[in-house]
């Protein structure tokens, strides 16, 4: 173990016996290590607690019928009810939500077999990607990612550790397909821990593999594996389901990478945040899956996440929890969501139309391939900050700036829009000089 000396709680130590031997064993962080969920503390004896008769282990206030106490001016404000709203909810997540969250992954990644976690709630994925890091990076640890890459991974991925080595790994080949030569070259070696962090669709490309080039980098990594060497691969699903063209991934790489070799430990951060076009119910989900792991496992890797849930942000909100359950049961959310799917969908199309209609931009910028997600970007040789700039004072029209890049959020608009967009952005490139 390469942690020996770190002092851990009774309970820590039980959460390490039961993953020992294990990928996960070998790929926890320091903090990783100490991580337990108190349950011999305050939620485990409240838990004890439940349905006794006199119940004073609560830290919430009840009514005399033993209903939660709460202000009828915050109920009128949603048709929810009060039970699944005020209360706390358990740190791991709602039950229902949890369990309906693993069916989920289940029905939309029918390759993925073999067991999986139950899904631990985190605050939206934001939160999920730090819970990872605070779990299983350390300090001088390697994070191989795809570049560009979304900025805020430099956030989540070095938490507290001043020097958390970089990676990036250009997504894109000479021929603009997957890179997977230099991603061949990052996975090398033996006997080593890596960390591999995978988002498709990409933020800020809008880039998902084909299944043949998804296909080959599963063998690099199981490839790696057979090397001894410890593969942790964070599987960001952020903008999962939203892929415009035929022969893609479509389903996560998590279900091919949960099953795929002993030293692989695939972690799904996923929720209802892009997906289920809900972005302000912070509500996410990490799940774990690696070949050959027990239930006892997998409850060992729930019971160090919810640890680190209580740890930072206590739990995740009731209400949203509940309003993400009903809402994806609801008989008509499957018509909707295919609905705002289909929106995005049609102004990918209406993008790769309108850049043919128009050779000319091409003297000023060119589209990185995209066909998946919310994001596009445009590579061009002028000053992409200057371009920001311009765009944004003469031409009334916001963009990213960002790697040299400009980063085009389509998801965010209309779809008439979008000629006089790409037309703007190619005036103000035009005026760079
Ligand atoms: C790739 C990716 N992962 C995670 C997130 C964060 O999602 P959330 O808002 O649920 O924290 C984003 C948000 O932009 C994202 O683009």
């Amino acid at each position: 173990m390469r942690h020996e000396r770190i002092s851990v709680t009774d309970e820590a130590a039980e959460l390490n016996q039961q993953l020992k031997g294990t990928v996960a064993e070998r790929l926890l962080s320091r903090q990783g290590v100490r991580a337990y969920y108190p349950k011999s503390g305050i939620p485990g004896q409240t838990m004890e607690a439940k349905g006794t008769q006199i119940n004073a282990t609560l830290g919430q206030a009840f009514d005399d019928e033993r209903q939660p106490l709460y202000i009828p001016a915050f109920a009128k404000y949603t048709n929810l009810d009060p039970k699944e709203v005020f209360p706390y909810a358990p740190t791991h997540g709602i039950t229902p939500l949890r369990e309906f969250w693993q069916k989920e992954i289940r029905r939309k990644n029918p390759s993925l077999d073999g067991i999986i976690s139950l899904p631990v709630a985190t605050s939206g994925l934001a939160h999920g990607l730090t819970l990872a890091q605070q779990l299983f990076i350390d300090e001088y640890d390697m994070v191989t990612i795809f570049a560009p890459f979304w900025g805020n991974y430099k956030l989540h991925f070095e938490g507290e550790n001043e020097q958390t080595i970089w990676n990036p790994v250009p997504l894109y080949n000479q021929k603009e397909k997957l890179n997977l030569t230099e991603i061949l070259a990052a996975l090398s070696g033996m006997d080593r821990k890596h960390i591999l962090s995978l988002t498709f669709p990409s933020n800020p490309t809008g880039y998902t593999p084909t299944e043949a080039e998804a296909e080959d980098l599963f063998t690099i990594i199981k490839e790696s594996a057979e090397r001894n060497n410890d593969i942790l691969v964070i599987c960001d699903d952020a903008y999962f389901g939203l892929t415009y063209e035929k022969g893609l991934l479509e389903e996560s790489p998590f279900a091919r990478l949960a099953n795929i070799h002993e030293n692989v430990l695939a972690v799904k951060v996923d929720g209802a945040t892009k997906e289920a076009f809900f972005w302000g119910a912070r509500v996410g989900f990490l799940t774990y899956g690696f070949k050959g792991m027990t239930k006892e496992e997998a409850k060992a890797l729930e019971d160090k996440t919810a640890g680190r849930v209580r740890g930072t942000i206590s739990g995740v909100c009731t209400g949203s929890q509940h309003m993400v359950l009903h809402g994806m049961q609801d008989p008509l959310f499957e018509e909707q969501l295919q609905k705002n799917r289909d929106i995005l969908q049609g102004r990918v199309q209406t993008i790769k139309r309108t850049l043919e209609e128009h050779p000319e931009w091409r003297e000023e910028y060119r589209a990185l391939p995209f066909n998946s997600g919310y994001f596009m970007c445009l590579k061009t040789n002028k000053d992409t900050e200057r371009v920001r700039k311009i765009l944004r004072m003469e031409y009334n029209t916001g963009v990213l700036s960002i790697n040299n890049m400009l980063r085009i959020a389509h998801a965010a608009v209309p779809e008439h829009a979008i000629p006089e967009l790409y037309e703007n952005i190619y005036q103000a490139c035009k005026k760079v000089s």
